[in-house]
């Protein structure tokens, strides 16, 4: 009798195995309720994953932003906090590390990413401006639009479509926003809103060739050139994998790289930089920086702590140096990609080539009987909560919003289902048990029937809208 010798993941692939570069030293236990509970939750969450408890949640997949674990040094730094309301020390290595890794001369603590976001959309923009980007954010363009402004989408073209494999997905497309600045005026434009590994194309970097594209046409028009820098660490690792030169250069040199060539950024430190609260703000001019800086005391706190305390600062610090480490950022983007490749073997439809932070499912594919205004996505989302627990985020149209001109429905081409993976929290086997789940919603997609939205609150509609299932 033969025998068989069973096989790691990465044999089956043909490679060597990767590991975490990291051990557990804390657990904290996970339950799953029964699939009667589930749909129970479900209902009283009117179909919304963002309004489930998250006791009633098995493997939580909704966002990587603030549900990463932190580093024993990170619960080290916590206990080094030096909670002065003025000029905390955690503050000033705040500043460092922000300028050592990103390399922007002025630095300013926010609460989170949207505060960071409204402070530079209020100081920058006026009524009847116009941002490009490429392609929006939801709190991002909201915050702009606030400000009175327009925001209008110049990513390439292949960045809609889940199939292209395309390596820079994020890429602005230059000649269309040549055209558009011929079109508008250099004058009616105060930045354009550059976003690494870009989140609502399903986690698609920029090229380092693109953003000095940028840095040459801005320039020569006299535009700023901002950074959305929430997921930049993540960005470097496709520029280190995929751009011709940049293989054997290391994380932190192609972070700091590509950050010379913009004004400035804004940061969701909940992403990228391993905290669970927090943000930053960061400008190399000196006019733009005493604006900022004065208005962050109206909403955010005094200057040199923003909304964050000192502890929070402190972990901070040391979660950005983390964060640009080669062997930590590899380690992450494998996590997100062993699952991609799982789903891809077992013929689920997701956006390719897989992105940085997350696995999207293309609920267009996944659902092609469904009309988008039966929210496909937002179907999926809650099929896959019955099935096991599993909790993850719409990113189609319900995401999307309303039309601020027309007060229609905007009808994105993505229509897409976010498993989102938090750093260093889950192992290996809640990727399989994901897959598993995935694949069993799929087997029996051609049973969803779709759901019609039943609430809509004004701004970001996504967060707290309640829905209905429709009848077959
Ligand atoms: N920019 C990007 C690219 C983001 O993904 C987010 C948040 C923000 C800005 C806003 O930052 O949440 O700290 O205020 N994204 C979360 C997500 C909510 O789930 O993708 P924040």
């Amino acid at each position: 009798m033969t025998h068989e010798i069973p096989q790691t993941m990465g044999q089956q692939l043909g490679r060597r195995s990767w590991a975490e570069p990291w051990k557990v030293k804390m657990v904290e236990p996970l339950r799953m309720i029964s699939r009667e509970d589930r749909a129970t939750a479900l209902r009283d969450a009117g179909y919304n994953t963002f309004l489930l408890r998250s006791d009633d949640v098995y493997i939580d997949l909704l966002t990587d932003s603030g549900t990463s674990a932190m580093s024993d040094r990170q619960w080290a730094g916590m206990m080094l906090g030096d909670e002065a309301y003025a000029g905390s020390r955690n503050f000033y290595h705040l500043e460092e590390a922000v300028r050592t890794h990103y390399g922007y001369r002025h630095v300013l603590p926010t609460h989170q990413g949207r505060g960071a976001e409204h402070l530079i959309s209020q100081t920058l923009i006026k009524a009847g401006d116009h941002i490009p980007g490429n392609m929006y954010f939801t709190t991002t363009r909201l915050h702009q639009e606030l400000a009175g402004g327009t925001f209008h989408d110049v990513i390439v073209a292949e960045a809609h479509d889940p199939e292209s494999l395309a390596p820079f997905k994020g890429d602005v497309d230059v000649a269309k926003l040549e055209a558009l600045i011929g079109q508008i005026g250099a004058d009616r434009i105060p930045y354009v809103s550059l976003a690494g590994t870009v989140n609502m194309a399903g986690g698609q970097p920029v090229s380092m060739a693109n953003v000095r594209a940028l840095r040459e046409l801005t320039a020569r028009n006299g535009i700023r050139l901002l950074l959305d820098a929430t997921r930049m660490a993540e960005n470097a690792f496709f520029i280190q994998e995929r751009e011709p030169g940049y293989a054997d250069r290391s994380i932190a040199e192609i972070l700091f790289e590509f950050c010379s060539y913009t004004d400035g950024a804004w940061m969701s430190a909940k992403k990228d930089n391993l905290v669970n609260i927090g943000g930053w703000l960061a400008v190399n001019d000196d006019a733009v920086y005493e604006e900022l800086r004065n208005l962050v005391v109206v909403y955010e706190g005094l200057h040199t702590y923003g909304g964050m305390s000192g502890r929070d600062m402190e972990a901070l610090a040391i979660g950005i140096e983390e964060s640009v480490s080669d062997d930590h950022i590899r380690a992450r983007i494998g996590q997100v990609r062993y699952l991609g490749e799982l789903l891809v073997d077992w013929g689920v439809p997701i956006v390719l080539p897989v992105g940085g932070h997350a696995v999207f499912l293309d609920a267009r594919r996944f659902y092609p009987h469904l009309p988008q205004d039966a929210f496909p996505a937002q179907t999926l989302a809650a099929e896959l909560y019955l099935d096991s627990g599993v909790r993850s985020m719409e990113r189609g149209i319900a995401s999307a919003g309303r039309d601020p001109a027309t007060g229609d429905h905007i009808r994105p081409r993505l229509e897409l289902t976010r498993l989102t993976i938090p750093r260093r929290v889950y192992t290996q086997a809640h990727m399989d048990v994901v897959a598993e789940s995935v694949k069993a919603v799929h087997d029996a997609r051609e049973r969803a029937t779709g759901l019609a939205m039943v609430y809509e609150p004004r701004y970001l509609r996504f967060f707290q809208a309640r829905f209905e299932p429709l009848s077959a």
